[in-house]
């Protein structure tokens, strides 16, 4: 067996358990979470499923070099230098934002200490990703920003198997935060039944939707993108948004962080009081992971 295909099969199933906010069973909603989050302590959440088929491609094509792209606080950029780290992959991360530096903060002093090379460029020469692939990768494998490509939709969808076995009966929604689009893709090639999709970032549902069918023409199930819960934009934040994850957690245990997971879970929350599910739907929400960027204005995780 392939080293990187040994290494993905070398991992336990993670856990779904019930989500137990009073407001959940206040409404007879079952609301369960796939604990992504604990499927690796540094290839956390969705960066697991998504890098799986693409390294396994890096590596059958013999490449030495994963080259790819994000911004200051990327967990996709965390992630592929652990992954690089582990698989013995020379890995180079190309930044938004020439102002950075590889000691800027913890997410970037991390890869930097797994030894990839980074390069940090400005606003508008980062969004020509193909001229600075060939610039500082001519020879590398490139993986697109966020992991998000056809290669990503396969290892999402194990993750959905993986759910349908460990539950049992009709899930009649599936949840996940949206940022590059390729997880909603992964979970809408193989879920029959209604995705709802919840941006971190100010965009249109039909701009949401074209993100993801670029990397999945034809879905199995139905996609609804609920657009009002980015809190200002990609990494924005404020009070009412850190109070959340702090109640949350206190009344479920469960860790969550600013950028994706928690606005993902205050959206659902609050559709839940607005009348949206009726008593008696089962849902699965994905934590998609992503805590090593969580603020240092919540307190630290704790684990049993
Ligand atoms: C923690 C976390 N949640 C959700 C997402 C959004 O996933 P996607 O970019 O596949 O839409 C990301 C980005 O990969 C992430 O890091």
């Amino acid at each position: 067996m392939s080293k990187v295909v040994r290494f993905w099969e070398n991992t336990a199933q993670t856990p779904i358990q019930i989500v137990e906010a009073p407001i959940f069973i206040e409404l007879g909603l079952r609301v369960y979470i796939k604990r992504d989050d604990l499927i690796h302590a540094y290839i956390s959440g969705n960066k697991w499923r998504k890098l799986k088929y693409n390294l396994i491609e890096a590596e059958k094509n013999g490449f030495q070099t994963l080259l790819t792209f994000g911004g200051a606080f990327s967990n996709h950029i965390a992630a592929v230098a652990a992954a690089g780290k582990a698989l013995d992959f020379d890995t180079i991360g190309i930044i938004r934002g020439e102002e950075l530096r590889p000691d800027s903060n913890p997410t970037l002093q991390f890869a930097a200490k797994c030894g990839m090379k980074l390069h940090f460029v400005g606003r508008t020469a980062y969004r020509d990703k193909e001229t600075l692939a060939h610039f500082y990768g001519r020879d590398a494998f490139v993986i697109s920003e966020g992991g998000s490509n056809q290669l990503a939709v396969p290892g999402v969808a194990e993750m959905v198997e993986e759910v349908k076995n460990q539950l049992g009966g009709k899930i009649d929604y599936f949840c996940t935060a949206l940022g590059t689009g390729g997880t909603a893709a992964g979970i809408l090639s193989v879920f029959e039944n209604e995705v709802l999709v919840f941006p971190s970032l100010k965009i249109s549902s039909e701009e949401a939707a074209q993100l993801i069918l670029t990397h999945i023409p034809q879905p199995t199930g139905r996609l609804k993108v609920i657009e009002k819960y980015h809190f200002g934009g990609y990494g924005k934040m404020n009070d009412t948004l850190l109070d959340f994850i702090r109640d949350f957690e206190t009344q479920t245990g469960i860790p969550l962080e600013q950028v994706y997971t928690a606005k993902m879970m205050y959206g659902l929350v609050e559709l839940a009081k607005e009348g949206f599910f009726k008593s008696g739907t089962q849902m699965v929400v994905l934590h998609t992971g992503g805590l090593q960027g969580r603020s240092e204005r919540l307190p630290p995780i704790k684990r049993k």
